[in-house]
């Protein structure tokens, strides 16, 4: 069988590698993957089915597992068994060893294969592995591609993890429908949770103790007011766990000078006109900082909002780096991104993106006096020029507000109809903005009020978050020290 796969591979002209086994190696896909230090997202693995057109070959990644009845819809089809041994060496294949080419029988691969860029799988032989591209795989093999499968539970990573500089006492609907409501519908949904204040991220504008201590209370009562219970999630300052500072050292070392020149924090200062004398370190390092505080964990996802997908990106470039050199350490984290207008909150300037550091917010929890005059200033359809012309919802920063606020959904379609056959003013939409607004956070803003006073409950619940959080970074940084070759007391 491998001559045959060698011989259709350099015909193709794609390159391939064939891997030599060693001849204890169980036959099963998790031991193959221990041993290529590569994780089950990049095994392939080709089973045999029988159906009444025949038989089939069906490739599935490592990490998910057939569903029967989407791929019998898929195919049409009735009847569908896995191949038995006897009919698998009938066709001339090794049970538990199929390779993905040179089959005489039709392939069918799952969608989810094509994430990937490479996979292994089996040569058909017990001493030789194959690793190879999946566009070269699709290239060479005249496979149907489908989706049949879902995500293998076990192999999906569960754990999530968040953090957000605390730099004022201006959480916004930006923060909330791009972070914190995502953050906090995962945690509802049982995942497991980290959410941190990076009091050490905020470190890079801010200089002044009281100012720093009063951002980060601040942000306590903000995520507490909107619901957030921290006997569920791991709620904690990131400078409460050492291990942050001790990971961002380490990793430092396998991340590239260019790769880290080109993060927009940076390169956005640089833009605006700050001379390079004047940027400090702190902010060059940050997404250095910000990778530690991601892999200390292994999480499988963080949520945040697009404009931090970047420094997501820079976190699994790390981790693949590491990776390549250790073996498989970190898993790499996805950015969990929400889609469409709440990704990126667009500001009452209705230009940019909703930031506190540009001033074109609608918060939380200013007195409503302040929220009124934002939502009221708030930029809405330049086009329409009197309550009776038709105007644009789509992008519209109001109707966003809307739907993130209003949970009054006939309200809604109501007033973005009226709106679109201009029969609604600007100023009723607003108002009524307004009141949802009110309505949606009566609660949070009562309990803040209640909770300003007691600095100390604040101060505990980020204790005692740190030292839940420490359990598991003590755990990956003596991993670490160990495998970098770093032996202390720490993990001696
Ligand atoms: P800001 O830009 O106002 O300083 P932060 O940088 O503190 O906000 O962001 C905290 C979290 O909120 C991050 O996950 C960020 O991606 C998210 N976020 C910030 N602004 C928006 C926005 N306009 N839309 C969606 N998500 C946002
Ligand atoms: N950079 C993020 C922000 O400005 C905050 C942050 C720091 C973060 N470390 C993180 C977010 C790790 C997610 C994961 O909002």
């Amino acid at each position: 069988m491998e001559d045959r796969i060698e011989k259709i591979l350099k015909d193709a002209n794609v390159p391939f590698e064939f891997i030599p086994l060693p001849e204890d190696l169980p036959v099963d896909v998790p031991s193959h993957m221990k041993f290529y230090r590569d994780t089950m997202q990049h095994a392939l693995a080709t089973m045999i089915y029988k159906t009444e057109k025949g038989f089939i070959a069906v490739s599935r990644r490592g990490d998910t597992k057939v569903n029967s009845k989407k791929l019998r819809e898929f195919l049409g089809i009735k009847r569908l068994s896995l191949a038995t041994e006897e009919e698998m060496t009938g066709l001339g294949l090794t049970p538990g060893l199929v390779p993905p080419l040179g089959l005489e029988i039709p392939l069918y691969v799952d969608k989810k294969v094509i994430e990937a860029d490479y996979f292994y799988d089996g040569t058909g032989h017990k001493l030789f592995g194959l690793k190879m591209g999946v566009k070269d795989l699709l290239g060479v093999n005249k496979a149907i591609v489908g989706d049949f499968t879902t995500y293998e539970e076990r192999y999906t990573k569960k754990r999530v993890l968040s953090g957000i500089t605390p730099s004022g006492n201006t959480l916004h609907l930006g923060n909330y429908a791009g972070a914190v409501k995502p953050q906090f519908d995962l945690l509802e949904k049982g995942v497991e949770s980290f959410y941190f204040v990076a009091d050490l991220h905020a470190l890079t504008t801010i200089q002044d103790r009281n100012r720093l201590e009063m951002c980060i209370i601040n942000n306590v009562f903000d995520y507490i007011a909107l619901g957030l219970d921290p006997e569920k999630g791991i709620y904690f300052r990131q400078s409460g766990v050492a291990e942050h500072s001790m990971l961002a050292i380490v990793l430092a070392n396998y991340i590239p000078f260019g790769l880290t020149n080109r993060m927009h924090a940076f390169k956005d200062k640089l833009a605006r006109g700050v001379s390079k004398e004047k940027i400090n370190m702190g902010l060059f390092n940050y997404p250095i900082l910000m990778a530690a505080d991601i892999l200390l964990y292994k999480p499988g996802g963080v949520p945040v909002g697009e404009d931090q997908r970047q420094h997501v990106e820079f976190a699994r470039e790390t981790a693949r780096s590491f990776n390549k050199a250790h073996g498989e350490i970190f898993p790499i984290p996805d950015p969990l991104i929400e889609k469409g207008n709440m990704s990126k909150v667009v500001g009452t300037d209705g230009e940019r993106k909703m930031s506190k550091s540009l001033g074109n917010v609608v918060t939380i929890f200013d007195e409503e006096e302040v929220i009124r005059r934002q939502i009221m200033g708030s930029y809405t359809d330049p086009n329409r020029k009197h309550a009776s012309d038709p105007g644009k919802v789509d992008g519209n920063p109001v109707f966003i507000y809307h739907d993130i606020v209003n949970d009054d959904k006939a309200e809604v379609e109501d007033l973005k109809r009226r709106y679109r056959e201009g029969k609604v003013g600007d100023v009723e939409v607003k108002e009524s903005l307004f009141k949802a607004h009110m309505r949606k956070f009566a609660e949070a803003r009562r309990k803040r009020k209640e909770l300003e006073n007691n600095i100390d409950m604040a101060r505990e619940i980020l204790e005692k978050g740190a030292e839940k959080a420490r359990k598991v970074a003590e755990e990956t940084i003596k991993e670490v020290y160990k495998i970098v070759g770093i032996t202390n007391k720490l993990n001696s």
